[in-house]
Parts: structure tokens; C-alpha cells; sequence
């Protein structure tokens, strides 16, 4: 099953490369200065980012670190992101890597970053195993992700909302599962914040080439949503072409144990 879904994820990415390696959206939105800011990157570090899309992340470490390594489970996203950053990138490598069985020793990296990805990712506490194996110890881990409500059922109504429009998505894991998570694979939460993003539907619906039946599937949750999705989404204006909810993220720092 759970490979079923990085075969359906990676087919999907492979389709819509160009948006994620050539769209400027990825590389200059202000969540990235953050997600580095909380990474606080160090010369003499060496780096690995997961699920490195067109690579922004990776770019912007670049001239902050010693090393990095830009690793997608995407072929064709891993090529784009060598295209589009290897020649203002001298220090990067390219790796193909799945998330959950990292193709690196024990100990190799002080600072490993994943945006916006491991809501692809069938096993997000193997993910995490994996983050903490690949670390050295006092290495940084810094994570962006979509997130979802402490309350199980509101969480599975916005993951089948999000599933709608795009079948590879996995699951949005909340924060006290992140932090469970952590702690069980010996790293320690540092500190987390919550980002929000307005996100017109239409626009996000259209842009993954949702057909008309799929749009109006979409209107109908966003109109039939329960009270927690309501607030959690913020959603506004069901019924016209402005409806629109947030996308809302958890970044959050953790360090592996010493
Ligand atoms: C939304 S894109 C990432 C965006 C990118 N990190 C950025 O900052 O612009 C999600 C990426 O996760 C990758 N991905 C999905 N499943 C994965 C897995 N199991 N292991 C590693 N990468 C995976 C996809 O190929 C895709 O490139």
C-alpha cells in the first residue's frame, strides 16, 4: 500500500515538474527565510534536504553551509532541481533519496531540512527514524510541513479534502504527533510555529488540473465542512468563485540527542 502511494506520488510529481523547479513561488516565498532562520545554518556545516523539489531550500543553504545535498524520491524533479540550481549552487550535490530509507550512513549530517513534503510521505515516523540516524548528535533537524487539528476526525475530513485534489497526498500530521515522533527517535523539540497561507480554491484546484466534477466535490466539503474544519481552515465566501480557506503549516526545530 505504502508503495502504491510514493509510486502514485512520484508519477504525479513527475508530471507537474515544471510548476515546483521552474515556478518562482517555491524559491522567494517568505516561509523559506524562516524555515532557514530556524535551520540556523554554519559554515562548516554539512547539509541534506529532503524532498527537495526544484531545490529552493537546497539554493538558499548553499552559500550558508559547507555541503548539501539536494535528494528527492522524483527522478525528473531531482534533474530539474540540478538544472535550475547547480550553477549558483557549487556545493551541492544531487542525490535520489526516499524519505524513509535514506541512502546515507549513520551520523553524516548536522543539519537536515524537509519543506513541505512529508505530507507525501506513507510513514512519517520512519521519516523521522531515518532524520535522526542520518544526524550527527546536537544535529539540527528543521522541518516545514502542512498541519493539521489535534482532533482526528476534523484532521481525516481536511486530508480527504486535500486528496481530492491531489490523490498522492498522504497525511498532514499534527504537532503533538510531530513531537511524539521526535521524542521517540531520540530527537528534541526545540521549538515549533504556525504559519498560515490564504489560498484561494479555485486558483489551487485549477492549478493540479482538477476537472469540473472534482471542483464541485471540493465546494461541497468546503460548504458541508464541521465546525473545527471551519475554524481550523478559515474558510470564507463557499458558494463563489472567491471561496477560500488557509493552508496552514507547522515549522518546527528539533535537535538529535547527544
Ligand atoms: C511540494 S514538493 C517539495 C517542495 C520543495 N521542498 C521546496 O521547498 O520547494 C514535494 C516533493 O517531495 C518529493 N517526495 C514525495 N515523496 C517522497 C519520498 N518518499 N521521499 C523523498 N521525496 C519525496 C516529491 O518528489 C516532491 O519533489
Amino acid at each position: 500500500m505504502s508503495q502504491d502511494q510514493k509510486a502514485h506520488s512520484q508519477a504525479r510529481f513527475s508530471k507537474y515538474v515544471a510548476g515546483y523547479a521552474k515556478d518562482d513561488v517555491f524559491f522567494k516565498s517568505d516561509d523559506l527565510a524562516r524555515l532557514v532562520q530556524i535551520a540556523d545554518p554554519q559554515p562548516e556545516m554539512l547539509a541534506l534536504d529532503i524532498g527537495t523539489g526544484g531545490g529552493a531550500v537546497a539554493l538558499r543553504l548553499s552559500p550558508l553551509v559547507k555541503s548539501v545535498v539536494a535528494s528527492d524520491y522524483t527522478p525528473a524533479m531531482l534533474e530539474a532541481a540540478r538544472q535550475r540550481i547547480a550553477p549558483d549552487a557549487p556545493n551541492a550535490l544531487f542525490s535520489g533519496a526516499d524519505a524513509e530509507n535514506l541512502p546515507f550512513a549513520d551520523a553524516s549530517f548536522d543539519l537536515i531540512t524537509c519543506r513541505i513534503a512529508a505530507h507525501h510521505f506513507p510513514d512519517p515516523f520512519r521519516f523521522v527514524q531515518e532524520v535522526s540516524r542520518c544526524l550527527k548528535p546536537g544535529g539540527v533537524f528543521a522541518l516545514q510541513d502542512l498541519t493539521n487539528p489535534p482532533d482526528d476526525k476534523a484532521a481525516a475530513y481536511i486530508d480527504a479534502f486535500e486528496r481530492l485534489r491531489d490523490p498522492s497526498h498522504g497525511k498532514m500530521v499534527p504537532e503533538y504527533e510531530w513531537r511524539g515522533m521526535c521524542a521517540d527517535a531520540g530527537l528534541t523539540v526545540e521549538s515549533t510555529e504556525i504559519q498560515r497561507r490564504r489560498t484561494t480554491m479555485l486558483d489551487w484546484a485549477t492549478r493540479q488540473g482538477c476537472d469540473e466534477a472534482t471542483i464541485m466535490h471540493l465546494k461541497v466539503m468546503m460548504a458541508q465542512a464541521p465546525a473545527l474544519v471551519r475554524e481550523w481552515l478559515d474558510i470564507c465566501c463557499v458558494g463563489s468563485d472567491e471561496a477560500a480557506f488557509d493552508h496552514v503549516y507547522l515549522l518546527m526545530r528539533a535537535v538529535k540527542n547527544l
